[in-house]
C-alpha cells in the first residue's frame, strides 16, 4: 500500500479531526514501529508499519460503505413485512448490520449510501450538520416566475414549515410541458423536494438524487446495483463530519 501522512492516516480511521490528531502526534502519543513520532507529516505505510495511538494498534476500518443506485419501488428501511427494502438489493449474506443513510421516497431514484457504520450514519443525517443534497427533478404544472428567488429565501411549505435557503436551477422547459430542474438542499425534511415544488405550484413527476455531501452518484452504476465506496470517498465523507 502507498505511504500516507501520519495525521491523515490516523484521522481517516476515525481517531479525531486532522487538527486533533496533529496535536496527539506532537504530544508524543503516537508510535511508529515502536518509536515515538512527533511529526504529523511523517509518512508511513498502514500495511507495513505498526502505528499505535495511545498504545492501541491502529486498525483498518472494518465497517462497510456502499453507494447504491436506488431504483423506484423499494423503501429506505432495513426491514418491512410487506414492501421490498433497499437491503433486499444486497445478498442476504451481506445484509447484517447495514442500514441506509437517511431516506429516499419509494419512488425516488439515485444515490443512497448504505453502511454498517452507525456513527457515520448518525453524523451525516444529523439536522445540525446541513450536508448538501443535490436532486434532479421533472416537474409538471407551473412554476412561478420567481421560483429560484423563493428557494434562495427559504420556502414556506403549505403546512407553514419554514425551509432553509436552498438552490433551484431551471435546466429546461421541455416541449412536452415538463420542466427539468436541479435542486440543492442543505437539510432533509420529509418529502422536502416534492413539498417545496408543490409550494410553488408544481408537481414532481420524477426525482433522482445525484449527490450527497462530497459523494456523487457513479454514472457507471446501473439502477438497482451498488458498489463499495473507494477509500478516497470514505475519507471525504469523514471529512464533512468533523
Ligand atoms: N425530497 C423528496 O421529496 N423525496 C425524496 O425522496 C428526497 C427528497
Amino acid at each position: 500500500m502507498a505511504q500516507e501522512r501520519l495525521d491523515k492516516m490516523i484521522a481517516s480511521r476515525g481517531a479525531g479531526s486532522r487538527k486533533e490528531v496533529g496535536q496527539m502526534i506532537r504530544a508524543g502519543r503516537v508510535t511508529v514501529n515502536g518509536q515515538t513520532c512527533r511529526d504529523p507529516a511523517k509518512k508511513a505505510d498502514p500495511e507495513q508499519d505498526t502505528v499505535c495511538v495511545m498504545g492501541t494498534l491502529l486498525r483498518d476500518r472494518k465497517e462497510r460503505y456502499f453507494m447504491l443506485n436506488k431504483p423506484a419501488g423499494v423503501i429506505s428501511a432495513t426491514e418491512d413485512t410487506v414492501q421490498k427494502t433497499v437491503l433486499e438489493l444486497f445478498p442476504a449474506s451481506e445484509r447484517t448490520g447495514l442500514a441506509p443513510v437517511g431516506r429516499l421516497d419509494k419512488d425516488t431514484l439515485g444515490l443512497l449510501l448504505v453502511t454498517d457504520d452507525g456513527a457515520l450514519n448518525h453524523a451525516l443525517t444529523s439536522p445540525r450538520r446541513h450536508v448538501d443534497k443535490r436532486y434532479r427533478a421533472l416537474v409538471s404544472g407551473t412554476l412561478c416566475a420567481d421560483a429560484a428567488e423563493r428557494f434562495a429565501q427559504g420556502i414556506e411549505l403549505r403546512d407553514g414549515t419554514k425551509c432553509l435557503p436552498a438552490e433551484l436551477f431551471i435546466l429546461e422547459r421541455r416541449s412536452d410541458g415538463l420542466i427539468e430542474v436541479e435542486v440543492v438542499l442543505h437539510e432533509g425534511k420529509y418529502h422536502q423536494v416534492k413539498r417545496m415544488i408543490a409550494a410553488l405550484g408544481g408537481y414532481v413527476e420524477r426525482l433522482e438524487r445525484l449527490s450527497m455531501g462530497p459523494l456523487t452518484l457513479d454514472p457507471a452504476l446501473e439502477r438497482g446495483t451498488y458498489r463499495a465506496l473507494t477509500k478516497e470517498e470514505i475519507d471525504a465523507l469523514f471529512s464533512v463530519c468533523r
